[in-house]
């Protein structure tokens, strides 16, 4: 046997106890006549005894040879310690030890296996499984771990079906980039491995499943960022007979039982904004609300003053940074900086200091009075000691990048604390999306989304679709998107027209969505879903932005595996097989 008990469980009440332990060595310390090692598994660290004179001398020899991340198995008898570690759960504890077995040996690990470590990330992502000994990764996989079982729990009860849909499937145009796999037995065709098991699951609901899910693997080609892996999970979800109340009252459910589960936290009902509504309030699809700041727009008051600027820009709108009539000549010149960078676009920053003895001092004072900006200050509710910081341009552009910099200012002003959890629902989302590069609509969410039905005659006149609102929602937490979904288009005559907005003639659309409009013949249900970001929730159950150390195995930036080295090349034979040709153009 090679252990009785774990590293993480032993107590006061065992003291007398013969024990054995199985684990690795954390470290070794050596004072002469008294020798203690650290010896640690997934559930802890139980601290090792050995005196000279009273523990066998060919134990402590052996103890003396032990190196870090040796694997062992001791034997022993569970003592009261003499210095105890309040800190530690089994620090009450020690083993007077009097057998080590070394059940393998391990090289000097590449860096320290404690919580804060000091190896860089290339060298961590490496030695990956060295990493997942760590605390905080370790704690974050079970964590992961917890999240998936209470999800099962939950959606079980509710009646859901968990059912695997296939990897290798037929290739689809819209949304991301796919990954592609070569077929052997069918040369010169491919699988894609799925985005999503979005149409599969549209037609578990014709075959009357009623109500499915999966925890299931998804793969998306694009630009990798701290919250995309190319493949990621997803909790994914169908549902039939449902309106969008149903759908949302559902996997708000979801939500809560797990924060119930999992963190002890109780939560009322998660509120909910239009798309339109959380643009022009905080210029994002997926607002963080842990703080206000909502963007207040000026554009009516600030014409005719001579400020071009102001006077050419179809919207002028800005954000109260409470308390912060303080700020410096300096602190302002870095905001200024920050919001000029490329990646915010923005071509300067207005302020206006409602300083504390009353008085206003702004950047804009050669073209408004004092009480023109009062006047601005009362539309912001401002107090003495404010600062508003204003953008304006083009509306789409400039509320986006006032979002930045109202993210930013919660940043400086520590609203965003991790700990703090506000979820909300973001509904009605535009069905359409216009593309300049490619002078076409796109499905804002996926082409099965279904248009509100009031708005579904806009279909007919092309000038309005940019109009047309869908019934699409996600769901947001900390400014995260970590969920979406809609109800979908149950009816062919619909769904062919949606196919023709999208610009898909009715071969094509017939070519690369055939099965699901064959399907919808056959009776469909009204149906609709969303899926979670599983790897996005459990992060930010974590209290982390990054989901890769939510994931076992994870890959970077480039989307490479460090550890294993893949993508590679493959051999020759392989490729023969195949009946593939390189010829790549470097
Ligand atoms: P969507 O494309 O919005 O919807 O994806 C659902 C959720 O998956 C997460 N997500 C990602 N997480 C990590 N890395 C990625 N690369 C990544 N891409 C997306 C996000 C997102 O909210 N089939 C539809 C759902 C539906 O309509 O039911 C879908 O896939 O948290």
């Amino acid at each position: 046997m090679y252990r009785t008990h774990t590293c993480g469980e032993l107590r006061l009440a065992d003291v007398g106890k013969e024990v054995t332990l199985s684990g690795w060595v954390q470290r070794v310390r050596d004072k002469g006549t008294l020798l203690w090692v650290d010896l640690r598994d997934r559930y802890g660290i139980t601290q090792l005894f050995m005196q000279e004179g009273v523990t066998p001398s060919e134990v402590i020899e052996k103890a003396r040879s032990l190196g870090r991340e040796y694997v062992i198995q001791v034997k022993g008898v569970v003592i009261e310690r003499e210095s105890k570690n309040p800190n530690m759960p089994t620090g009450d504890i020690e083993i007077k030890v009097q057998m080590i077995n070394i059940l393998t040996v391990s090289k000097i690990p590449p860096f320290t296996i404690e919580d804060k470590s000091d190896g860089g990330d290339e060298l961590r992502m490496k030695y990956r499984y060295l990493d997942l000994r760590r605390n905080p990764l370790k704690n974050n996989i079970i964590l992961r771990h917890n999240m998936a079982i209470q999800t099962r729990n939950y959606l079980s009860s509710n009646g859901f079906l968990e059912i695997e849909t296939p990897c290798l499937i037929k290739s689809t145009p819209e949304g991301a980039r796919d990954f592609v796999v070569p077929s052997r037995m069918n040369p010169g065709e491919f699988y894609a491995l799925p985005q999503s098991p979005q149409q599969f699951k549209q037609l578990l609901m014709v075959a009357g499943f009623d109500r499915y899910f999966q925890i299931v693997r998804c793969f998306r080609d694009e630009d990798l960022r701290a919250d995309r892996q190319p493949e990621f999970t997803q909790i994914d979800c169908e549902m039939s007979f449902v309106e969008q109340d149903d759908v949302l009252n559902m996997f708000e459910g979801l939500v809560k039982h797990l924060f119930k589960e999992v963190k002890g936290i109780e939560f009322e009902q998660f509120p909910r904004i239009t798309w339109h509504d959380a643009m022009k309030y905080y210029g994002s699809d997926k607002p963080d609300i842990r703080f206000g700041m909502r963007f207040v727009e000026l554009t009516d008051l600030v014409k005719g003053k001579n400020f071009p600027v102001f006077d050419d820009a179809e919207l002028v709108v800005g954000i109260n940074a409470q308390g912060c009539a303080g700020y410096t000549r300096k602190q302002i010149d870095a905001l200024t900086d920050f919001v000029k960078r490329p990646q915010v676009g923005a071509k300067g920053l207005v302020y206006v200091k409602y300083n504390e003895d009353g008085t206003v001092k702004s950047s804009v004072d050669k073209f408004y009075t004092s009480d023109d900006l009062k006047i601005w200050l009362d539309r912001f509710e401002a107090k003495p000691g404010d600062m508003l910081l204003i953008l304006s341009g083009k509306a789409m552009e400039t509320r986006t990048q006032l979002n930045v910099l109202r993210l930013e200012m919660g940043n400086q002003l520590g609203l965003r604390n991790p700990d703090n959890y506000k979820p909300l629902w973001v509904v009605d989302f535009p069905l359409l999306e216009w593309d300049e590069e490619t002078q076409r609509y796109y499905a804002m969410h996926h082409p099965f989304t279904a248009p509100k039905p009031e708005d579904e005659y806009l279909l007919e006149d092309e000038t309005q679709w940019g109009k047309i609102r869908a019934n699409a929602y996600d769901i947001v937490l900390n400014g995260v998107e970590v969920g979406g979904g809609s109800i979908r288009i149950h009816d062919s005559n619909l769904q062919g027209k949606m196919f023709h907005t999208l610009g898909f003639t009715e071969e094509k659309a017939k070519e690369q969505f055939g099965f699901l409009m064959n399907a919808f013949e056959y009776g469909a249900p009204p149906h609709a879903g969303l899926a979670f970001g599983f790897d996005r929730l459990c992060a930010l159950f974590g209290g982390q932005d990054s989901i890769r150390d939510f994931i076992a195995f994870p890959k970077n930036n480039m989307g490479r595996d460090m550890m294993a080295e893949s993508p590679s090349p493959i051999s020759e034979e392989q490729l023969e097989e195949l009946q593939i040709k390189l010829d790549l153009k470097q």
